[in-house]
């Protein structure tokens, strides 16, 4: 099944050639990796794809329906969720409740009924959200006395609690310490299956391994595609990635 197509997509910033004609296609429960320098065209792709932004040209389907030209709180309602390069939980909160505002505002959006008499179900689900990400030891713990690494995992059980037929995930990985990291991409392995996900990031070797299905992004073209191995062995992505270092 495929949750979401992109074709021919472009975009331009007066005259910087943000994204150009990219293809892209994603299957259900898969992880695709989507890598390039910075300024590649990444984060315009997402902003493209979750609606914050509108291409020049191009189309966007998601289980198959155009929404290319859909606002983003009616893309959200479909099933499309983002996580943000930078952290934005609230703060004063505990943990548990910044994923219960979440999980609240999801049965809103679907209309669903709302069961003020069953918030304990709702506790039990916010609950199993954070053991799904490793944070059910933290969940009465206020937000903002986080250490970084555990704040992007409340940033996925916040998006999770939002039940999303397909998470964005931009630079989750980004100031994040070596063990932070790998945290963080074993729960993303743990969701594969489950979600359908498509993470942006920088690190290739360390995200590489993790994903189904990697693109490769350069001046805002696709140069690359394929499985890990493909990827990491294409003579342009080496190219692209030329002059950092084997880690960047
Ligand atoms: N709102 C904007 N206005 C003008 N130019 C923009 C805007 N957003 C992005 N750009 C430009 O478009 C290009 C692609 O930027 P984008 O943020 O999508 O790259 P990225 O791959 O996410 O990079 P990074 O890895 O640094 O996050 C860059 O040249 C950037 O300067
Ligand atoms: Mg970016």
């Amino acid at each position: 099944m495929t949750v979401l197509e992109v074709r021919n997509l472009s975009k331009r910033f007066g005259g910087v050639f943000a994204v150009t004609d990219v293809h892209l296609q994603v299957q259900e429960g898969e992880l695709l990796g989507l890598f390039g320098p910075n300024g590649a065209g990444k984060t315009t792709l997402f902003n493209l794809i979750s609606g914050t932004l509108k291409p020049d040209s191009g189309e966007i389907f998601f289980f198959g329906e155009k929404i290319t030209h859909l606002p983003p709180h009616v893309r959200a309602r479909k099933g499309i969720a983002r996580t943000f390069q930078i952290v934005q939980p609230f703060g004063e909160l505990t943990v548990l409740d910044n994923v219960l505002v979440p999980l609240a505002q999801q049965e809103l959006t679907r209309l669903l009924p709302l069961r003020p008499y069953d918030s304990l179900a709702r506790r039990k689900q916010a609950m199993e959200i954070l053991e799904l990400v490793g944070l059910a030891a933290w969940a009465h713990e206020r937000a903002r006395n986080l250490p970084l690494g555990l704040l992007k995992l409340l940033e996925v059980a916040r998006s999770l609690a939002l039940q999303p037929k397909l998470l964005l995930l931009d630079e989750p990985l980004a100031g994040l310490h070596l063990q932070e990291s790998e945290q963080l991409l074993d729960v993303l392995l743990s969701l594969r299956g489950q979600v359908t996900m498509v993470l942006v990031e920088h690190n290739v070797r360390m995200a590489l391994p993790v994903c189904d299905r990697a693109v490769v992004m350069d001046a805002g073209r696709v140069i690359a595609e394929g499985n890990p191995e493909q990827v990491r062995r294409d003579p342009q992505v080496i190219q692209a990635y030329l002059g950092e270092r084997e880690d960047a």
